[in-house]
């Protein structure tokens, strides 16, 4: 397969996803970056493995339109003849027109057990206080598909952590994209391998 990652942060999960590619468990390229921002880590590391990066946002796009813009997304996807986007800390919404070409073949991972702990507001550190201060005992991460509902697209994966009396939210997060590291590699594995069936591939 062919891999987009979308990100806009640290892209510690791009890390990890080059690494599995680098050590032999994941055979599909990773061929693309797209970036709402290209000041952020993510970046630095595609330099760093050589991966090409494509920066595009609304602050560079004003004045055209949805279709308009989803198109400049859709035609850098299918000249990298992307099979799958994987979305690792992508702080955009996905536009409809990318989220219809590509139905089932994007997905995204959220740090809490959803439905809980999702939809606006909900990202980053944010999702670890509001763990936190619901007094809930157990946490961890989701991947799924993403469609038109925010953070509510068919579940994929769910694996949970305890949380612990002296856990703070940088504990938990940090306990948290740790097993990210991990998992978001052994879905992709298990894409690339069939057991998990994308795009129109459901028989
Ligand atoms: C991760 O916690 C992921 O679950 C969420 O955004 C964060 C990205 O972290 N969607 P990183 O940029 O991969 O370090």
């Amino acid at each position: 397969m062919n891999i987009c990652v979308f990100a806009s942060g640290n892209g510690s999960n791009f890390r990890a996803i080059i690494g599995a590619k680098r050590s032999g468990f994941l055979s599909s390229d990773i061929c693309l970056l797209i970036t709402n921002n290209s000041g952020c880590g993510a970046v630095g590391i595609a330099k760093q493995y050589g991966i090409d990066v494509y920066h595009i946002s609304r602050y560079i796009f004003k004045d055209i339109d949805e279709d308009e813009y989803s198109g400049l997304f859709i035609s850098k996807l299918k000249e990298y003849k992307i099979d799958l986007i994987v979305l690792a800390g992508y702080m955009k919404k996905i536009d409809t027109g990318v989220i219809h070409e590509y139905s089932r073949r994007i997905i995204n991972i959220h740090p809490a057990i959803l439905p809980s702990f999702g939809g606006s507001g909900m990202y980053g550190i944010n999702v670890h206080k509001a763990v936190l201060n619901s007094g809930v005992k157990v946490t961890g991460l989701t991947v799924h598909f993403v469609d038109d509902n925010y953070d509510k697209g068919e579940i994929i994966l769910q694996k949970f952590l305890d949380v612990h009396d002296d856990d703070n939210e940088d504990s938990l997060q940090k306990r948290v994209l740790s097993m990210e590291h991990k998992y978001y590699s052994e879905v992709i594995k298990e894409i690339e391998t069939g057991k998990i069936k994308i795009g129109n591939n459901f028989s």
